[in-house]
């Protein structure tokens, strides 16, 4: 299969699937062993939220407008950690770190809440594009396969119960010393996986062509070695 297309050659691989299941670690850890280019679309959405929020913008279909310029007028920078770091990705906005600031939960449903206008993922397409740079370019989110990059070498659709991806981010806020209860993130998450997946532009589905992986019950080590060797398989990279 070509993996390539005479309008862009960079090949892109594109990992989709709701929150929590798994695909941001799955993604970051394919573009460094890839050692590609790393895009996490929901951190942009994410950092629109964020943004409009400091700047007292409605988060709906009224200030639709305003969110698309903002949009265009943000500088973004996706910083990798160190190959060996266990350290995540940092993002720092027209400099400033908003790393921390962006995984808030009011950020979360307002990234969601954002993301179901039309001008503003027209916004946000452009920016997306921009990643796509030689050697390569893995990334992160719901329609990366079917709308973004629909020429993408290698779909990935990652998929867990939603009671899976809760213990998940549960854990995750337990470590970091937060604790929010089980069963108001479980609703938080099938809150935003019914506005994902239900939205009339770029609902959240698998490409028709996407490799579907369940992972409720799979350690990412094990999703990890799967998705190499489809890497492998398709001449991305040697094993
Ligand atoms: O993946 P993450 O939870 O960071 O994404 C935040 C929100 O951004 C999602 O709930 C979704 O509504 C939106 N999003 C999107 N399309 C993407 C990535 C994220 O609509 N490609």
């Amino acid at each position: 299969m070509t993996e390539s297309n005479a309008a862009n050659p960079v090949t892109v691989v594109t990992v989709d699937g709701p929150s929590g299941s798994g695909k941001g670690t799955l993604a970051l850890h394919l573009a460094r062993r890839l050692g590609w280019h790393y895009l996490d679309s929901g951190a942009l959405y994410r950092i629109l939220a964020h943004a409009a929020m400091a700047e007292g913008l409605l988060l709906g279909a009224e200030a639709e407008s305003e969110l698309a310029e903002l949009a265009g007028r943000l500088r973004i920078d996706f910083r990798l950690p160190e190959p060996e770091s266990p350290l995540g990705v940092r993002v720092e906005v027209d400099g400033v770190d908003c790393t921390d600031a962006i995984r808030a939960e009011s950020v979360s449903q307002g990234a969601s809440k954002i993301a179901a206008l039309p001008l503003v993922r027209q916004s946000v397409l452009a920016l997306q594009h921009r990643f796509r740079q030689p050697p390569g370019l893995v990334t992160d989110g719901r329609d990366m396969g079917t709308v973004v990059f629909p020429d993408a070498g290698l779909k990935l659709f990652l998929d867990a119960s939603a009671e899976e991806r809760a213990q998940r981010r549960h854990k995750q806020l337990k470590d970091k010393g937060s604790s929010v209860s089980l069963r108001a993130l479980l609703a938080s998450i099938r809150e935003r996986d019914e506005r994902d997946r239900g939205r009339a532009v770029a609902p959240l589905r698998p490409a028709p062509d996407a490799i579907v992986i369940d992972s409720t019950d799979m350690p990412i080590d094990e999703v990890f070695d799967m998705v190499w060797q489809l890497v492998v398989d398709r001449g991305l990279a040697q094993s």
